[in-house]
């Protein structure tokens, strides 16, 4: 039997070794800024979304299975989580969430500076990019369709248009399509890129690819609510950053919207449609069954 959290230990091991390796040394000048971008990418964090890179290139052939098995689907893996962090700092600024506490230690900003917290990010968010310059997408994409996806993911009409918007429906009225938008755009935009350049990696053929696009459209979308979920109902040592902030800044959440046994209603509805659309694809599909499943049922 599939053995999620044996899948797991391997693949975070492989990519923080290999995210230790390619990150610059902390005694590289900018010793400052070095430290900083190391700090926040070795904080914590679960990796689902370098994880799901690498599952979805599994699900494609059984010469992706194993993270050193295709070295672009590694690299694609990489520059997506260095990006994460860099939206996650940026998210916990003052100017924005204004939060202390991430990945269960202070967030940058109050270890090393508003100025020091921002240049980190902006050169994580570089860095992916220099990453994924450095790879080639297989045929049948053009070389640099890697670079393409997640630089839709991530700009204004994806993750930074849905900051936008998460922060400007502060303490406005709830409105479901207003929701809508901001979960997708700020959080399953990502998620569906990291699932999207797994397959791209493996080469996965058109029918492939809009079957790992749909599971990855369901699961972004439901780990934004159970990350709303969690927030309302969680605390501050489960989750590693503080609980209750969203009720605080009025933010505008599923739950302000729809409540919160909806909320749960909608997640699983979101998991099974995930679950289904996994049977047709040609490679072994039991990891990303497994992440559909932790995705919707996690903790922190
Ligand atoms: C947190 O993402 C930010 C959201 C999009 C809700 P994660 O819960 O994946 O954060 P880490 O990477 O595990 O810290
Ligand atoms: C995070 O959204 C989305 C991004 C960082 C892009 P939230 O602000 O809801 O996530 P947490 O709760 O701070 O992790
Ligand atoms: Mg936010
Ligand atoms: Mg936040």
């Amino acid at each position: 039997m599939f053995d999620l959290q044996h899948y797991l230990d391997n693949n975070i091991q492989l990519i923080n070794t290999a995210l230790d390796q390619r990150l610059p040394a902390e005694t590289e000048r900018p010793a400052a800024l070095h430290k900083a971008m190391r700090y926040s990418v070795f904080a914590g964090g679960k990796r689902l979304r370098p994880v799901l890179c690498l599952a979805a290139a599994e699900a494609i052939g059984p010469a992706n299975a194993g993270g050193l098995a295709n070295a672009t689907a590694l690299t694609a893996a990489l520059a997506i989580e260095i990006l994460h962090t860099y939206t996650l700092i940026h998210d916990d600024l003052p100017c924005m969430d204004d939060d202390t506490l991430r990945r269960g230690q202070p967030t940058l900003h109050i270890v090393a500076g508003e100025a020091n917290a921002v240049l980190a990010g902006d050169a994580l968010l570089t860095l992916a990019f220099e990453w994924l310059a450095e790879v080639r997408a297989p045929p049948p994409y053009p070389p640099n369709q890697l670079s393409l996806e997640l630089a839709r993911a991530a700009g204004s009409r994806g993750v930074v248009g849905g900051q936008a918007e998460d922060l400007a429906a502060e303490g406005r009225a709830a409105d479901p399509d207003t929701v809508d938008y901001i979960h997708r755009h700020k959080t399953a935009a990502l998620l569906r890129a990291s699932v999207r350049m797994g397959g791209i990696a493996a080469g996965a053929g058109n029918r492939a690819l809009a079957v790992l696009t749909a599971y990855g459209d369901a699961i972004g979308l439901a780990f934004q609510i159970a990350d709303d979920i969690l927030n309302e109902t969680s605390t501050a040592a489960t989750l590693g950053k503080t609980a209750g902030s969203d009720r605080q800044r009025g933010k505008m959440t599923f739950i302000t919207v729809h409540g919160l046994e909806r909320a749960r209603t909608r997640a699983e509805q979101l998991k099974q449609d995930a679950l289904a659309v996994l049977d047709s694809l040609p490679g072994a599909t039991e990891p990303l069954a497994a992440l559909a499943r932790f995705i919707t049922e996690r903790t922190h």
